[in-house]
C-alpha cells in the first residue's frame, strides 16, 4: 500500500494537463467515484492497526496533492481560455472614430494647392502687428476710418488722439504679411499668405471677430490687370468647377488702384438665381486689384519698373458657399455634430 501511494504521489507530482479535458480525465482517474482515491481509502480500512497511522498520513497527502494539481489546472486552464476568446476573430471589430479636419482648413489647404500650381509659395507673418504694417505703409490715410478703433483690437496705442505707425495691434488683414515680404525681397515676387485676423465687429451669423483670410501678391515687370483676371478665372474654375464665370467690379482699396470685387457665378444655381445667392446669379468672393506704387515704394520696390496685383479672400466665406454653411458662429464653437460632417473631405 504503501509503495503504491509513493508511486502515484511521483505520478501526480509530475502531472500536468495542457486542455481541459486531459484535466477532466485526470479528475475522473483520482477524484471519480471509483477513482484510485476512492479505491485506496476503501483498501485503507483493511490496512493492519500498527500500519494505519503510517498509512493514513501518507493517503491523506497524496489526496492533498492530486486536490492541489486540480485547482491549479482548473484556473490556469480557465484563464487562457478566456484569451482564446479574446482573439475570436469572427468578433465584430471594434469601431474605430477617426477624427475629421476642420471646414477652414480644408479650404485653406484647397486655395493653397490650387496657387502653388500656378508657382505660388506661402508666406506667413505675426498676429500681433503695428500700424506701420497694417496700414502705414498700405497707403492708409491717417484719417482712415478703418484704422478706427471700431474695427481695429488695439494692443499699445502711443496717443488716443492720432494713430501712429508705432501702434501695436491685431492684424485686421494678412496684407501685413506682404508688406514684410516686399520689405525682405525684390520682384519677381510670387507668394499667398493664409492666416488669422481680427476685427472688432459684434459676433452674428454673418459677422465674427476672428477669421481667416488668404492674400495674394504678384510683382513682376510687366504684370497687368489682365494677368490678375486670367489668374482669378483660373482659381475660381479649379475651386467651383469648370463652368464658373468670374465678373469684376470696380471698388476701392486704398493700396490698390484699380481696385475691384469679384463675384464668381453662383454653384448652387448656375447663375439663374437662388436663395444662397439672392436671386442675383452671382457671389461676392474676393477683393483685389493692382498694387498702388505708394505701396511698392514705401517698401522699397521701384514702382517705374515694377508693376504688380494683389488680392484676398476669407477662407470661411468660401467655406460657406462650398458647404453650405449659413452661421459664421460654428466655425468657431467646435460642436461636434458639425465638425463630423466633414469626414470625407482632406
Ligand atoms: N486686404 C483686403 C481685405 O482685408 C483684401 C484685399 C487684398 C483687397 C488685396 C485688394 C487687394 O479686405
Amino acid at each position: 500500500m504503501l509503495d503504491k501511494i509513493k508511486s502515484h504521489i511521483s505520478k501526480v507530482s509530475s502531472f500536468s494537463a495542457q486542455t481541459g479535458e486531459e484535466l477532466e480525465s485526470f479528475r475522473i482517474k483520482y477524484l471519480g467515484k471509483k477513482g484510485i482515491l476512492a479505491d485506496m481509502f476503501e483498501q485503507f480500512k483493511n490496512t493492519p492497526n500498527e500500519q494505519k497511522k503510517e498509512t493514513g498520513q501518507k493517503l491523506n497527502n497524496l489526496k492533498q496533492l492530486i486536490q492541489e494539481k486540480y485547482n491549479i489546472f482548473k484556473t490556469s486552464l480557465s484563464a487562457s481560455s478566456e484569451k482564446i476568446q479574446e482573439s475570436d476573430l469572427t468578433k465584430p471589430a471594434f469601431p474605430i472614430y477617426s477624427g475629421s479636419r476642420h471646414p477652414v482648413s480644408i479650404v485653406r489647404k484647397e486655395i493653397i494647392d490650387i496657387f502653388s500650381r500656378l508657382g505660388f509659395t506661402v508666406s506667413e507673418g505675426p498676429e500681433i502687428e503695428d500700424d506701420n504694417h497694417v496700414f502705414t505703409k498700405l497707403n492708409f490715410a491717417p484719417e482712415h476710418p478703418a484704422r478706427d478703433m471700431q474695427d481695429t483690437f488695439y494692443i499699445k496705442r502711443q496717443s488716443y488722439e492720432d494713430s501712429s505707425p508705432e501702434d501695436i495691434l491685431l492684424r485686421t488683414h494678412t496684407s501685413s504679411v506682404q508688406v514684410r515680404v516686399m520689405e525682405r525681397q525684390q520682384p519677381p515676387i510670387r507668394t499667398i499668405s493664409p492666416g488669422r485676423v481680427f476685427r472688432n465687429e459684434a459676433i452674428s451669423a454673418r459677422a465674427h471677430c476672428i477669421f481667416h483670410q488668404v492674400e495674394g501678391l504678384y510683382i513682376d515687370e510687366n504684370v497687368s490687370f489682365a494677368d490678375l483676371k486670367q489668374t482669378l478665372l483660373f482659381f475660381s474654375r479649379e475651386m467651383f468647377g469648370k463652368e464658373t464665370r468670374i465678373r469684376l467690379r470696380p471698388s476701392y482699396f486704398p493700396f490698390t488702384e484699380p481696385s475691384a470685387e469679384m463675384d464668381v457665378s453662383c454653384k448652387i444655381c448656375g447663375g439663374k438665381g437662388c436663395n444662397i445667392c439672392k436671386y442675383t446669379g452671382w457671389l461676392e468672393i474676393l477683393g483685389c486689384g493692382m498694387v498702388h506704387p505708394n505701396v511698392l515704394e514705401a517698401c522699397g520696390i521701384d514702382s517705374k519698373k515694377y508693376t504688380g496685383f494683389a488680392f484676398g479672400m476669407g477662407i470661411e466665406r468660401l467655406a460657406m458657399l462650398k458647404y453650405q454653411i449659413n452661421d459664421l458662429r460654428l466655425y468657431f464653437e467646435n460642436d461636434i455634430r458639425f465638425l463630423e460632417q466633414f469626414k470625407a473631405a482632406f
